[in-house]
């Protein structure tokens, strides 16, 4: 069932100049809407993640969710969100992080994992890392073990793993 010889780059498509001047976006929507190959990049992150054996996926609002919702159900995992401020109801626990320019925050639901839950952390791109190592502190701080952050594409050039002080792995690379 598991093809190998699927390109997966093949079926993300580049834009350059978005969101701004001199930035070439990596677009996953074309990947998405492909249901073949949107299946066997799903296969290839169910056998990057499932040797960590985690009892919860954790996605990030909102390419995070892309990902992490329907790994979980293949899996039989349940699924929790990471979501922007103020988005989540009941008691929240966040984590505000630096950008180059300002701040931002991540919040999840402080009853969403028990002390100890191992929990893989999931999104669709590591570019600086910064989203992503403010998610695996935000799920350290409600208690979770993050034994792996996962990603679908890596921009290698922004060396964002070197931030992370858990497993990375990645699907593809891109190096500009
Ligand atoms: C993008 C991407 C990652 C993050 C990676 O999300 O989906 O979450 O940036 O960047 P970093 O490694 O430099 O932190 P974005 O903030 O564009 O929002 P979206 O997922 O809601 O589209
Ligand atoms: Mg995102």
């Amino acid at each position: 069932q598991h093809d190998a010889a699927f390109d997966l780059k093949a079926h993300i498509r580049s834009v350059p100049d978005f969101p701004k001047p001199g930035i070439l976006f990596y677009d996953i929507s074309t990947l998405l809407r492909d249901g073949p190959a949107w299946k066997a990049a799903m296969a290839r992150l169910a056998d990057v993640v499932r040797p960590h054996r985690p009892k919860l996926l954790a996605g990030i609002e909102s390419r995070g969710f892309l990902l992490a919702a329907p790994l979980a159900l293949e899996l039989g995992l349940g699924f929790i969100m990471l979501r922007k401020p103020r988005k989540l109801p009941g008691e929240t626990i966040g984590f505000d992080y630096d950008l180059e320019y300002g701040t931002d925050r991540i919040e999840m639901q402080a009853d969403a994992v028990a002390p100890g839950d191992r929990v893989v952390l999931l999104d669709d791109l590591l570019a600086t890392g910064g989203t992503m190592a403010a998610g695996v502190q935000l799920l350290r701080k409600a208690g979770a073990e993050v034994p792996l952050a996962a990603a679908m594409i890596e921009l290698a050039f922004l060396k964002g793993r070197e931030r992370l002080d858990v497993p990375v792995q990645t699907l593809i690379s891109y190096d500009s």
